[in-house]
């Protein structure tokens, strides 16, 4: 299906990819966790989509499923759409978690590459803010508030590495959590 669209930097994203390097830090009412994890993440071309008559762009759904190492329990459940517009230069992640809460993020692609020729991307969300926002339940909102959303993914020659932070305001304090993972394409 991709064969005859031009996804441009998502391009190398599409497949499906496995992952054991990963690292939640996490909060918890009298600090922080660090749980390894386990991570599938897969990308599916949904092709073009056109937008008031004058908007195109190309779109890619995807699911991460994340599984602690101690026991193999899912503990993070993640899916939504890459999409890129190549009129403005624009790349947007949307994505919804099984808390109640719900992220716009986006970001123009500068066409940057790692030391290795690798494609670097990077969306970024806040809540209020007019562009790129968040989106969460009135109890998450109250007890657990996402104000910031910032994704860095580098992707090429069959290697996906990212770092994610999400400032939550959380237990009366500020709490960055952050989550990254190395992955390699299994299809
Ligand atoms: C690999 C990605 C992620 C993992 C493994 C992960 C894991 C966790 C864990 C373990 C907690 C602690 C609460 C619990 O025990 O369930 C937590 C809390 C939370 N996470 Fe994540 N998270 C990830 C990504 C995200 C993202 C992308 C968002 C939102 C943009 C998010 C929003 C939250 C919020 C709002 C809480 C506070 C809820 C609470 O602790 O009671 N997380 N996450």
């Amino acid at each position: 299906m991709n064969g005859s669209h031009d996804y441009g930097p998502l391009v190398e994203l599409i497949g499906t990819w496995h992952g054991d390097k990963g690292v939640d830090i996490a909060p918890t009412s009298d600090g922080a966790g660090e749980i390894p994890f386990h991570e599938t993440l897969t990308f599916t071309p949904v092709g073009e989509v056109t937008n008031a008559g004058s908007q195109t762009l190309l779109a890619l759904h995807y699911q991460q499923v994340v599984k602690r190492k101690s026991d193999g329990e899912v503990f993070h459940h993640q899916c939504g759409y890459w999409m890129w517009d190549a009129a403005s230069n624009t790349v947007m992640e949307s994505l919804t978690i099984p808390r109640g809460v719900c992220v716009l993020a986006g970001g123009t692609w500068k066409d940057e590459k790692d030391e290795e020729g690798r494609i670097l991307i990077e969306v970024v969300a806040r809540l209020g803010d007019e562009d790129w926002g968040v989106i969460q339940s009135p109890f998450m909102r109250d007890n657990a508030r996402t104000g910031e959303f910032i994704h860095r993914l580098t992707v090429g020659n069959g290697r996906l590495s990212y770092q994610e932070t999400t400032w939550l305001d959380i237990y009366e304090r500020l709490f960055e959590h952050r989550d990254s993972n190395e992955l390699t394409r299994a299809v």
